[in-house]
């Protein structure tokens, strides 16, 4: 096992086989691929953790995902819809917590219309933010909009590879239309973040590493990982569900086959652990994204149950993972955290001269 590892380290190639054997593999196995990853990371992307400010502003979706709270025939959830006013409004505030990315994130809601969400995309870049949208699958013609109209990065995970399980758990959704969007997205010019659910009901070892083949095909730019969380208001809650221990090891593999991309801890690994984020961020991950909606809708974004946070406020989330960060050694990144594709070599371009620093970060800004 130390083998692979150590291949995957140095080459960032290993087999569809071979991944499934570290996925399988003994718990000291896996802590020798944690500090890989943990490496990995630190000479990839450095200390710094960005954070991300998570606007959940509609939880109405047309879609019947059976894993997901939100999912249409889910009548226990009391549905909502943020005006753009108080989106705006929120995204204000992401800016007073000094958080340098919102991301967008609601359902499939239909009621966001072009009309509706080019003005506001246009508002928030004005206030100087990077902004990731995660709306779930939308026309071609409709993405080149938000693009243009200020959004610099799209989450859509594929959430599995294996077309038959896909198909079975989103009834009415097919596998190719998802790709189809991956791949508009990317060629709009978007950093384009994917990920998957770990520990879906039917899912192998062998499908989840063809998960993480797949997120290295695309090049992800982002690659977001959970567990699958039973949630007893859809047809899966009585199902076994994702453990954090497995969720943290397609992580890290991730991390070793992507070695520069943008990998979130997941609110969900902290739902199955207390320290799960923390944990995360020492197994490969590089980003967080804290809450910034606020009062009931927090509670009513109820994709799956045991939910952090649902009765802290955004000005607490953000105290509360700076001081956790901190606490590891890390720190809060200040740029927009924009992927790198060249290692980090901060220090050493210190120096040798301020002003490569400076140009660098300048070019960050202007990323667009
Ligand atoms: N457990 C964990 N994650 C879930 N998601 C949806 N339902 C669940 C669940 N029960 C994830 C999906 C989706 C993201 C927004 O939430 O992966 O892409
Ligand atoms: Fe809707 Fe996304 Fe939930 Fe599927 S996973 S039901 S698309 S919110
Ligand atoms: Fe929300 Fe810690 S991040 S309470």
């Amino acid at each position: 096992m130390e083998k692979l590892i150590n291949q995957a380290e140095e080459t960032q190639t290993l087999s569809q086989e071979e991944l499934a054997q570290l996925l399988a593999a003994d718990e000291a196995a896996a802590e020798k691929l944690f500090a890989a990853a943990d490496r990995v990371r630190r000479q990839q992307v450095g200390d710094g953790v960005h954070l991300r400010g998570l606007i959940e502003f509609s939880n109405t979706c047309r879609q019947n995902c059976l894993y997901c709270g939100l999912r249409r025939d889910n009548h226990q959830v009391q549905r909502y819809r943020m005006e753009p006013e108080e989106i705006y409004g929120l995204a204000v505030k992401a800016v007073g917590y000094g958080y340098k990315t919102v991301v967008l994130q609601s359902g499939e809601d239909p009621y966001y219309t072009l009309e509706i969400m080019e003005p506001l995309l246009r508002r928030i870049k004005a206030l100087g933010l990077a902004i990731t949208l995660s709306l779930g699958e939308k026309s071609r013609e409709e993405y080149a909009r938000y693009r243009a109209a200020g959004a610099d990065r799209y989450l859509l995970r594929i959430e599995t590879t294996d077309q038959a399980l896909y198909e079975r758990l989103d009834p009415g959704m097919s596998l190719a239309n998802r790709l189809r969007c991956l791949q508009d997205l990317r060629e709009l010019g978007y950093e384009v973040g994917t990920g998957c659910l770990v520990g879906l009901p039917g899912q192998t070892l062998a499908s989840l590493a063809a998960d993480i083949l797949f997120f290295q095909s695309l090049d992800a730019d982002m690659v977001g990982i959970g567990p699958f969380i039973p949630n007893a208001d859809t047809p899966l809650g009585q199902e076994t569900g994702g453990t954090f221990e497995l969720a943290t090891r397609v992580m890290a593999l991730t991390r070793l086959l992507l070695p520069n991309s943008n990998i979130p801890a997941t609110t969900a690994m902290e739902t199955l652990h207390p320290q799960g984020r923390i944990l995360a961020l020492q197994r490969g991950a590089n980003v967080v994204m804290p809450n910034v909606t606020e009062g009931d809708y927090r509670r009513q974004y109820a994709l799956y149950p045991g939910k952090i946070c649902v009765n802290d406020t955004p000005a607490h989330c953000r105290g509360c993972i700076t001081g956790k960060i901190q606490a590891i050694g890390r720190h809060v990144a200040t740029d927009a955290g924009f992927r790198r594709k060249e290692p980090e070599r901060r220090f050493a371009q210190i120096e040798r001269t301020g002003i490569e620093q400076e140009s660098r970060g300048e070019s960050e800004g202007m990323h667009e």
